[in-house]
């Protein structure tokens, strides 16, 4: 026999295998359709978006900025969400930032937002060398800079990458409570600029 007929034997009795095992209650046969509705967890029409479809609607906070609304940071030093309005600060760009205008140290205070942190002031990023042709950054902790700025670190300017507006929506319960290692942990960071290096051993 050639390969070819036992090729053509084998695929029939696969064949016939899998209609026999085919589950009766089932749409399989000539003729059936699947429907594209029946393929995902979504099960209305994929081409309109009606009211069915449509999920709960999503409220951010439309308290203006200096109204005093706060919420509760997750855990010790979570980054803590937007409570105010941010209708027009976004996106930020490099021309366009306007969280900077009012969190930077020295006028945040007079509008009763707290400056961004000594954190935000820092480099953390590795000086990279290239040694002989190896990277120093990963594999020498005397060869990591951390750097006090005086200013807004680059790698924080996007402030909402990280810091993002609160909703309302009726989003499942969330339970988890967090123990916060300082009394004021649940509306200020403890993080100074001798803690963010304590312990770590890198060029200052
Ligand atoms: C007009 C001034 C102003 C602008 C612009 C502004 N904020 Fe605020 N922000 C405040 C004030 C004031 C508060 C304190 C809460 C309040 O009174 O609304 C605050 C609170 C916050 C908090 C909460 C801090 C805490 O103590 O829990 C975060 C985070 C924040 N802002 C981030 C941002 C980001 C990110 C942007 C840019 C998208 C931004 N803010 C733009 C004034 C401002
Ligand atoms: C890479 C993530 C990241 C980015 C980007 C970032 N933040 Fe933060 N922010 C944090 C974290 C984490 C904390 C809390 C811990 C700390 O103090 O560093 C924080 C804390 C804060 C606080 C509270 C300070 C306090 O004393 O409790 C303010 C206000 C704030 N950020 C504003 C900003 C603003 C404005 C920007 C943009 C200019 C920004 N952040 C960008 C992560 C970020």
């Amino acid at each position: 026999m050639s390969k070819i007929t036992i090729g053509l034997i084998a695929a029939t009795l696969l064949f016939v295998g899998c209609n026999n095992n085919a589950n009766p209650s089932s749409n399989s046969g000539v003729g059936a359709t699947v429907t594209e509705e029946s393929l995902g967890l979504r099960k209305t029409d994929l081409y309109s978006e009606k009211s069915e479809t449509q999920g709960d609607a999503t409220h951010y906070s439309k308290s203006a900025a200096g109204s005093g609304y706060k919420i509760k940071r997750a855990f010790q030093d979570a980054p803590p969400m937007i409570p105010h309005d941010v209708e027009g600060m976004l996106p930020i760009t490099i021309n366009n930032n306007q969280c900077t205008g009012c969190h930077v140290p020295g006028v945040a205070e007079s509008l009763g937002a707290l400056p961004f942190p000594k954190s935000h002031m820092t480099n953390f990023r590795p000086k990279s060398i290239a040694i002989s042709g190896a990277n120093t950054s990963s594999a020498n902790l005397k060869d990591i800079s951390i750097k006090e700025l005086s200013s807004l670190s680059g790698a924080r300017f996007n402030c909402t990458q990280c810091h993002a507006p609160q909703s309302d929506s009726p989003a499942p319960k969330n339970t988890f409570e967090a123990a916060y290692v300082r009394e004021d942990g649940a509306s200020k960071s403890t993080w100074s600029g001798a803690k963010l290096m304590e312990g770590i051993d890198t060029i200052k």
